[in-house]
């Protein structure tokens, strides 16, 4: 028999399937993320590893570190079966033959770049202790969201093994969002894999393949695969910042802005998803990506196109400084000594992730005023709250001072539901969208706060007029109030 091979191009090499996979970073996305791939490829096993004992203790606990709809039964399908946590990072990569890494890349706060560049200094670990304790060939796959060019560091500290192992470097940024991280990871909109090496890209592909069909897996280069990951956010909280943007216009002209989000969200080619103006946007990516973005531009001297991202930060910061200083001049002009409810801490709502929430910035200004804050969240612990209102008081030094200390001390209380919170009250503030402040029984609320009794709703969740009708004042997010006396 005659081949048909042509004998200049470079044979395939055959894909395989991992026999062990391990990834390193046990939170939000390394968790929730492994579990699923553990669940719907139950012959492969994982091993989710993480320095932090104490979040590895959890996961193997029924009271999991991260609350998402869902995860606790993915997580129990799997666990003890085939998805295994641990904190001893190194015999994990020495078992595996492919490994994620999925540990966090916050903004870096000191140094070259402090406030804007991504710090890289958790992924530059992983690539050392992977390089040091690796014999074979292993594939190494990025899923922190990372700068673009990142992989080609990643390949350099690589080769830097001792141990004459080899690797293959992927790019495989998660796109999951918090609150419906399970859906997400059950039905993506898509999964991006950028490599080099085709055998590598197929071996991830038939991971997936397992419960994704084959048209929504995206293979491209290296550098598309992480800028691909920037971008997304970057345009998705651009579309927060935008609607934010129109929504001040609206409070000042009598225009409604949900209104006006669904007349442009009909035009197909604008769309109905993320024109839900709010009191900002928050979570630990959106910003830092953004910034991160931003560094890059300017490094590479396109100075402009940096201006431009920036903007979508800067506005998000306007929205949140605006709603705090609307709070204090309607409550004629001053909150202090003011009981405040504060309805909803987290990010979003299904979730229990602080990180960068509005809240906090809210929050701050209101006890900067004075007031007293009563916080009710369905999700998020009082040591959590306290922690991060403490830490929004730090200084460029990283130092609080005892009047910042004593003011989380005295003026933050957290109770366990809304209507305690709202007891006694002057406002009642909704800065988180959980589904339960839509079902309260507002008559009750209004008998226990002050008068006049205002609500500001920071997600224009509740229902303005029936809450009007009760003899609420009620301020939403890009809308007038018109006073009707
Ligand atoms: P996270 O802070 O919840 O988890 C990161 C974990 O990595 C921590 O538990 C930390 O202890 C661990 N870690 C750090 N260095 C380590 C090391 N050398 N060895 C072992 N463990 C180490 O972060 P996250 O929210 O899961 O985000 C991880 C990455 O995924 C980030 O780059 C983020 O931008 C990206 N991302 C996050 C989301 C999200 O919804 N949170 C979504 C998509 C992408
Ligand atoms: C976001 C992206 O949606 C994910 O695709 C991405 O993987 C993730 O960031 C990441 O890289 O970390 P997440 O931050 O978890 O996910 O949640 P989103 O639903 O995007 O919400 C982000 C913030 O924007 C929240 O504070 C939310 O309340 C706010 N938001 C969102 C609005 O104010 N209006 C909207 O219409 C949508």
């Amino acid at each position: 028999m005659t081949s048909n091979a042509d004998p200049t191009v470079e044979p395939k090499k055959p894909a395989l399937i991992p026999t062990k996979i391990c990834c390193i970073g046990a939170g939000y996305v390394g968790g929730p993320t492994m579990a699923m791939i553990a669940k719907q490829c139950p012959e492969i096993p994982v091993m989710v590893v993480d320095l932090n004992q104490a979040r590895i203790d959890r996961w193997n606990s029924d009271n999991l570190p991260v609350y998402e709809p869902g995860l606790q039964e993915v997580v129990e399908a799997a666990r003890g079966r085939n998805l295994f946590f641990s904190s001893d990072v190194e015999s994990a990569i020495r078992q595996s033959n492919m490994i994620f890494i999925s540990v966090n890349t916050p903004t870096k706060t000191t140094g070259v770049g402090a406030g804007r560049a991504a710090n890289l200094e958790f992924v530059e670990k992983c690539a050392r202790t992977i390089a040091q304790c690796s014999e074979g060939h292993k594939i190494v796959v990025e899923k922190s969201t990372l700068p673009v060019r990142t992989a080609e560091a990643v390949k350099r500290i690589l080769r830097s093994s001792s141990s004459g192992a080899s690797f293959d470097v992927l790019s495989n940024p998660e796109f999951l969002a918090e609150g419906t991280a399970v859906n997400d990871l059950l039905n993506p909109d898509r999964v991006l894999i950028g490599g080099e090496s085709s055998a590598a890209i197929d071996t991830l592909v038939r991971v997936y393949q397992r419960w994704i069909p084959r048209d929504k897996i995206l293979t491209t280069n290296l550098w598309s695969s992480e800028l691909s990951k920037l971008t997304a956010n970057a345009f998705l909280a651009q579309r927060v910042s935008s609607i934010n943007a129109i929504s001040a216009l609206c409070e000042v002209t009598g225009a409604d802005v949900d209104e006006v989000a669904k007349a442009i969200g009909t035009d197909s080619r604008i769309g109905p998803k993320f024109l839900k103006a709010s009191v900002g946007f928050g979570g630990s990516c959106f910003q830092k990506d953004i910034l991160n973005l931003v560094y890059l531009c300017e490094h590479f001297g396109l100075s402009e196109v940096a201006a431009y991202w920036e903007q979508v930060v800067r506005m998000n910061d306007y929205q949140k400084k605006r709603f705090s200083t609307r709070i204090v001049r309607t409550m004629f002009h001053t909150v202090s000594d003011k009981q405040i409810s504060v309805l909803g801490f987290a990010f979003k709502k299904d979730t229990n992730d602080t990180r960068e929430s509005a809240a906090i910035y809210i929050c701050r200004d209101l006890l900067e005023e004075g007031a007293r804050l009563v916080i009710y969240d369905p999700r998020v612990s009082k040591d959590q709250i306290q922690s991060d209102l403490l830490k929004s008081f730090q200084d460029a030094k990283g130092e609080i001072s005892n009047r910042h200390k004593q003011l989380v001390e005295n003026n933050v209380t957290t109770v366990s539901d809304a209507y305690q919170a709202s007891d006694g009250a002057h406002a009642l503030v909704v800065l988180t969208e959980w589904d339960e402040f839509t079902k309260l029984d507002m008559q009750r609320v209004y008998l226990q706060m002050h008068r006049p009794a205002f609500v500001f709703d920071g997600r224009n969740v509740l229902n303005a007029k029936a809450l009007s009708e009760i003899g609420f004042e009620v301020h939403g997010i890009g809308r007038s109030y018109r006073h009707s006396n």
